[in-house]
């Protein structure tokens, strides 16, 4: 797996029993170069030759990919012909799946080349041809894995939130909620050069900017739109947020404004989440965090406070917050192996479930 962070890559070996029930083995993780990451980063807009320069990028990824997988066998001590499939996401560069479309940059062809193991990728565009948003994928593997006998939402803090709602004898709903890292990250870079603000300690020194964060939810309508829905670095982008910072009258910021100006899109991370869950999980219990920003400790406490009940970190219930969106799509690669339609179009809006992914055999 490798989410719109453009942090790196997160993966997991692992067995799955008969129904689907998962086991960990070993996990791997590969950062992304800063140039790799650049690059990425600047195909998510359209530019010059990005044909070929999508190409390319693509086969760096299904390389750092291989390596990845090869550092998860070495780590388990497990045999490529041990292994029945990877499955691999590739790297969102575009989510347009309003006009149809949503883009996944990989090269299976080559992973499948490179590991000799068969390759299961292209898990969103099925589900988008049925009408789908193409995401979230994930809910129906949380069921499998956190279903509780209450009420209970999973919340995974990537570049853009998603929630799932689980409950007991009920089908899995689940939609995006808006940016998380992405626009941290962004801002945190901008001003003080690290790749993200660690725990949240930069941001928490700041003091969130209510009418900032006014300007920031009311001036958005992707908020206020009833699910299915997604987004992704389209629409929640760098000039996203500079139209907003003029709208509010900041323009120059110095590095204590800078501070605010963090703590306040921690603050939009943590109100949309808020929102969304209120008004569509109100019966919750508790929330279990997977995802890089479940280390960001300012906000899950903004997330405790404002919601009043258990918010942690999913460590606690027997899967790495790291390795839950790997193992998912491990889980999506089992269910396409078993011909076991997995896209809910009570979540994602397509006409039907579907069988997810194509398969690049080794
Ligand atoms: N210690 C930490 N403190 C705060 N944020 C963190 C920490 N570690 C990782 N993150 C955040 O998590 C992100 C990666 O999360 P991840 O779940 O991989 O997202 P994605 O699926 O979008 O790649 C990083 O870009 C960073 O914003
Ligand atoms: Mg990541």
């Amino acid at each position: 797996m490798s989410g719109t962070s453009l942090d790196g890559i997160d993966a997991v070996l692992a067995r799955f029993d008969s129904s689907g029930h998962p086991t960990i083995l070993s996990r791997a993780g590969v950062d992304f170069t800063p140039s790799l990451k650049d690059e990425l980063l600047a195909l998510n807009t359209s530019g010059r030759d990005e044909l070929a320069r999508a190409a390319l990028a693509s086969n760096a990824l299904a390389d750092l990919y291989a390596q990845a997988v090869e550092q998860a066998l070495t780590q388990a001590g497990v045999s490529r012909g041990e292994v029945s499939a990877i499955g691999a996401h590739g790297q969102t560069v575009r989510h347009c799946p309003n006009d149809g479309y949503t883009i996944q940059l990989n090269a299976p062809a080559r992973l499948a080349e490179l590991t000799g193991i068969n390759v299961i990728a292209d898990f969103r565009s099925r589900d988008v041809a049925a009408g789908g948003q193409g995401a979230p994928l994930v809910p129906m593997f949380h069921a499998g894995v956190f279903a509780a006998a209450h009420t209970r939402v999973v919340l995974n803090l990537g570049g853009i939130a998603n929630i799932t709602i689980l409950r007991p004898e009920a089908e899995p709903q689940g939609f995006d909620t808006g940016p998380a890292n992405a626009l941290m990250d962004l801002w945190c870079h901008l001003h003080t050069g690290q790749p993200y603000d660690a725990n949240g300690q930069w941001g928490a020194g700041g003091t969130v900017d209510s009418r900032l964060l006014k300007t920031l939810i009311e001036g958005e309508p992707w908020f206020a739109l009833p699910p299915p829905k997604s987004t992704g670095r389209d629409l929640f982008n760098r000039t996203w947020l500079e139209q907003r910072l003029t709208q509010a009258g900041i323009e120059r910021v110095d590095s204590a404004r800078a501070q605010d100006v963090q703590a306040t899109l921690r603050a939009l991370t943590a109100q949309t989440v808020v929102n969304a869950i209120q008004t569509h999980a109100k019966d919750a219990k508790d929330v279990l965090v997977c995802g890089g920003g479940a280390r960001n400790a300012a906000l899950l406490n903004d997330l405790r406070k404002q919601l009043g009940y258990a918010v942690e970190p999913t460590d606690t219930f027997g899967i790495g917050t790291q390795d839950v969106e790997a193992l998912a799509f491990a889980w999506l690669a089992w269910a396409h192996q078993q011909s076991i339609a997995v896209s809910r179009p009570a979540v994602t809006g397509a006409r039907g479930n579907r069988i997810l992914g194509a398969c690049w055999p080794a």
